[in-house]
């Protein structure tokens, strides 16, 4: 029996800073962030977003065409939780009008939790080849304002059905594992950013990788070689080249052209660099990257997969992209998603980055912003409320500057 991706959606939100106006406002060469960590642009949350908001827009675009009755599993992998007890799952399944025979909850282990959810989800849909898990892994990375980790910052969904009928990619059961107690990031429950050891972290990501890989050939005998494209974990998309030259090296591939080793995880690396860091959904980014902007067919391809959670636990596996991929994934919805996103300028992303919700139970609404079709509309009593909106973006948008370079969506 075969099991993986049947569906996919991405969600990002409308808002984005151009890292050159950030590096220039910090007075930091423009090339250390385009060329040295390789990103374009960082994605900002308005107010109004959060973590439930954007799952349930990536989660609305993943169903389009999906038998929503079938789901009978709902796995919500964060690390920007909004709650210690309830699960952030629980809201989405709400929003979306889910089954109630459904198990709904949330899972944690950094970026790595949503692999862990995945990899769960297939275990119980080759249990239960009728059913469907519906994942969705939604993330804020946030550092402090001036700090080297702010321009590797970055919001965005994920959402992914899982089951017996997997269109999109089937995802195969041999996995690697590491486990090491480190501290190289970590966000303490009193604290709204994440506290790292930036140079510490990249050499426990490279271990990690090394020792996740070991694990996963020992019990396939696969090579560097039986890969077709890579996908990494990408905090920053030139993580993803380090990680790809370390993986060929220590594979004794080392001696691979640049361009043959860049060919093989470019298309991967491009919706990252728009969108920053999504922590748990930036692997799955990397993936949907990968088949909406790669200009070949990939059908039947295996693409290796290294899913990397600081703290840390690393991950190894693989899955093979299935023919008719591209119809079934919805192209033109993120098309017009990145289109229509509008650059902010520095005061406006340090209003929202500052932003805050009352801490004492008064009622609040949150200030209106273009989002995607669900927004938090504020709280009260302590209790978030959320509200379902028209997505198109309304007349406070044209005052802002379109984003000028929207990715490449190749047609094979
Ligand atoms: P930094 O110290 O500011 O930067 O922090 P740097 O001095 O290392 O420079 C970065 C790169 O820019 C270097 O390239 C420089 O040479 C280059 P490299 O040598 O590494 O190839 N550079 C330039 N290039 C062109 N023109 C110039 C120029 N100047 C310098 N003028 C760091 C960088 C990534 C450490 C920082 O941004 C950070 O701490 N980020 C957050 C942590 C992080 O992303 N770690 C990655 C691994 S851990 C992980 O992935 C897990 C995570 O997602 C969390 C989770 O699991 O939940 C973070």
């Amino acid at each position: 029996m075969r099991a993986g991706i049947e569906a996919m959606g991405l969600y990002t939100p409308r808002h984005v800073l151009d890292l050159r106006t950030l590096a220039a406002s910090r007075g930091i060469a423009a090339e250390k962030f385009t060329e040295g960590l390789g990103q374009s642009w960082m994605a900002v949350p308005s107010p109004d977003e959060d973590v439930v908001t954007m799952a349930a827009n990536a989660a609305l675009t993943a169903l389009e065409g999906v038998d929503r009755g079938k789901i009978d599993t709902l796995i919500f992998a964060t690390e920007s939780g909004i709650d210690q007890s309830k699960a952030a799952a629980i809201y989405v399944h709400s929003l979306l009008g889910l089954p109630s025979r459904c198990r709904t909850f949330e899972v944690k282990q950094a970026c790595c939790s949503s692999t862990a959810a995945l990899q769960m989800a297939l275990s119980h849909v080759l249990l239960r080849p009728e059913s469907k898990a519906l994942i969705v892994a939604s993330d804020i990375a946030r550092y402090g304002i001036g700090t080297p980790g702010e321009p590797t910052q970055g919001a965005g969904a994920i959402a992914m059905v899982v089951s017996a009928n997997p269109r999109v990619m089937e995802i195969h059961p041999e996995a690697g594992f590491y486990t090491e107690d480190v501290m190289d990031f970590w966000r303490p429950n009193y604290l709204d950013e994440a506290l790292v050891d930036g140079k510490y972290s990249i050499r426990v990501y490279l271990k990690a990788l090394e020792e996740s890989w070991r694990d996963f050939h020992e019990q396939t005998k696969l090579d560097f070689r039986d890969f077709h494209r890579f996908c990494y974990h990408m905090p920053f998309s030139k993580m993803a080249a380090k990680a790809h030259l370390h993986l060929a090296r220590v594979t004794g591939n080392g001696e691979t052209p640049a361009a043959a080793l860049d060919a093989q995880i470019r298309d991967a690396q491009e919706y990252n660099r728009q969108v920053g860091n999504c922590y748990t959904a930036s692997l799955y980014i990397g993936l949907l990257s990968l088949l909406e902007t790669s200009a070949e067919d990939l059908s039947g391809r295996r693409v290796g997969f290294f899913s990397y959670g600081s703290g840390c636990m690393g991950s190894f596996f693989s899955g093979t992209v299935q023919a008719g991929y591209r119809s079934v994934l919805p192209i033109e919805a993120h098309r017009r998603m990145f289109a229509e996103r509008r650059v902010i300028d520095l005061p406006v992303y340090e209003q929202f980055y500052s932003h805050r919700l009352p801490e004492d139970g008064t009622d609040y609404a949150t200030p209106r912003h273009p989002t995607g079709a669900f927004r938090l509309s504020g709280l009260s009593g302590h209790k978030r409320q959320y509200e379902r909106v028209d997505a198109r973006p309304g007349a406070e948008w044209s005052d802002l500057p379109a984003h000028a370079a929207t990715p490449t969506l190749a047609t094979v």
